[in-house]
């Protein structure tokens, strides 16, 4: 049967409501070609996710996908199953919110369309709302640019022991296919439309790196511009002259389905028109809750200018994620306050000397805000805030203060910024440490500073935070050795880096 007969024939066959169960006859092979994941653990929940899409391409009809999770590996003990329809509107993408979990515990999953069955995926619940853990290992990553090269990072990452993953966006690129480049995007151009995200996305989950590192924990992700669109504010493109506001609009909608179709999310982050709910917030009992922000979809224009950035209308996150900010971090009850963030807080001068410039897509280019927030946590109502930031493809452990430029006013909490998976590529270290040492001689708030490839893994518990800087050697081979080139600690009611520990 071609696929062309099958196809129409499934259409007149689910005119009958008597045969609408179509168990998936002659289905496509390598269903499960783009991995399993899981996602935005709670404590007796969690979410799986798969998405059918055979390298032939899925017929448009709805299948049945039935799932499983058990405690053990063999599945021998399943404690919860089902089945949900894959359909072709959400490019038969299966996300179930598994409820009913015992919290702090660990689940295997795998799904099952026609005769085939997805590999097995891993995962843990969040401890209980009222426990009181002792420890909490997880790992944040960020910027995994596929042509700037290959995922080393993940092939170790997935081997952690980690209860879950933070990304923190730049989880495709929107640039158009580079032939010279390691590995080159798919497509003709920059996706624009549905079609096209959606290919972007399934190309990225090709690599076997990145779906081990899914199967082996649940993710907790945000995006940041290149889920869209570079350096792309609220409804604003990264070049207005070339994209009408109602094609960026359209292109943002077409991102967000995208971007959600391949996430293991909850329901909750469904799109709804332009919009797309991803500020969230999750708690591992009263050790630490992570704050998620979206610094994309709500914030004003970058500035153009340093004394514009003064502008006190000018806004990161919206009012209302704001306001939903400072009360979480207020009444959170939690021993630590971790922020899953984008752009850097910490200001980043890139010129040596008195002269100062500032990347105003940073948190630099929102000053006032800042301020207001670093004020927060420095108001004694937030206990022991960490800022985690992606973007910068570097590593970035800073102090953060209320005022960057004099030294004399408090440090009111830490930021690590922790490097990329691959983007900027196998970097020029001795470049990087001349240009950026003087400058580090005259930003106390800096404590450490690296640019080669990576994640962090963040070990927490009650007396302190200490986070491990990951680095492969290189990006520009599929297998690489990982080392522990820093640790950094914070210590429990002294705000800012305590320590930074380098290896020789
Ligand atoms: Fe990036």
């Amino acid at each position: 049967m071609s696929r062309r007969t099958f196809v129409s024939g499934a259409t007149a066959i689910a005119a009958g409501p008597m045969l609408i169960r179509l168990d998936a006859p002659r289905l496509p092979d390598g269903l499960f070609r783009l991995g399993v994941a899981s996602g935005d653990p709670l404590p007796g929940a969690v979410v799986i996710w798969t998405r059918l899409a055979p390298e032939t391409g899925m017929p448009d009809v709805a299948v049945p996908v039935h799932w499983e999770v058990a405690t053990d590996e063999r599945f021998r003990r399943v404690v919860a199953s089902g089945a949900k329809q894959a359909t072709a509107d959400l490019a038969h993408s299966v996300h179930v919110d598994v409820r009913g979990l015992r919290p702090g515990h660990l689940y295997y999953y795998r799904f099952k369309a026609g005769a085939q069955i997805s590999p097995v995926g891993r995962t843990r619940t969040a401890p209980a709302e009222t426990g009181r853990p002792q420890n909490l290992r997880f790992a944040f990553a960020s910027c995994q640019d596929y042509q700037a090269g290959f995922y080393s990072a993940y092939a170790h990452l997935a081997e952690e022991d980690l209860a879950f993953v933070a990304f923190l966006g730049d989880y495709i690129y929107e640039s158009a296919p580079n032939p010279n480049a390691r590995r080159t995007h798919e497509g003709t151009g920059e996706p624009l439309d549905l079609a096209q995200y959606r290919n972007r996305h399934a190309q990225y989950k090709t690599d076997p790196h990145l779906r081990a590192a899914h199967a082996a924990f649940p993710w907790i992700v945000t995006f940041d511009d290149h889920e869209v669109d570079n350096n792309w504010a609220d409804e604003i493109p990264q070049d207005p002259d070339l994209q009408t506001p109602a094609a960026f609009r359209a292109r943002r909608v077409a991102a967000f389905q995208a971007y959600y179709e391949h996430m293991p999310m909850r329901r909750s982050s469904l799109p709804r028109g332009l919009d797309m709910q991803v500020y969230r917030r999750f708690r591992f009992g009263d050790l630490a809750t992570m704050h998620v922000l979206d610094t994309r979809q709500y914030r004003s224009d970058q500035p153009a200018t340093r004394e514009a950035a003064l502008d006190p209308a000018l806004t990161m996150t919206g009012p209302e994620q704001e306001r939903w900010l400072v009360n979480g971090l207020r009444n959170s009850g939690s021993r630590w306050n971790l922020l899953a963030n984008q752009v850097m807080w910490a200001q980043n001068d890139r010129t040596a000397g008195p002269a100062q410039t500032f990347d105003l897509d940073n948190w630099d280019g929102y000053r006032v805000q800042r301020r207001r927030l670093l004020d927060h946590f420095g108001s004694g109502q937030v206990a022991n805030p960490i800022v985690l930031t992606g973007d910068r493809h570097c590593t970035w452990a800073c102090d953060l203060r209320t005022d960057f430029d004099d030294p004399s006013t408090p440090v009111v909490g830490a930021e690590i910024t922790g490097t990329s998976i691959t983007s900027g590529g196998d970097p020029d270290v001795a470049a990087f440490h001349r240009t950026y040492d003087p400058i580090m001689a005259e930003s106390p708030h800096w404590r450490y500073i690296d640019n080669q490839r990576g994640y962090v893994v963040c070990d927490v518990d009650r007396s302190r935070t200490l986070s491990s800087l990951r680095l492969v050697d290189t990006v520009w081979a599929e297998v690489a050795p990982v080392r522990t080139a820093a640790e950094f600690v914070v210590e429990n009611g002294r705000p800012g880096i305590a320590s930074v520990t380098a290896a020789s």
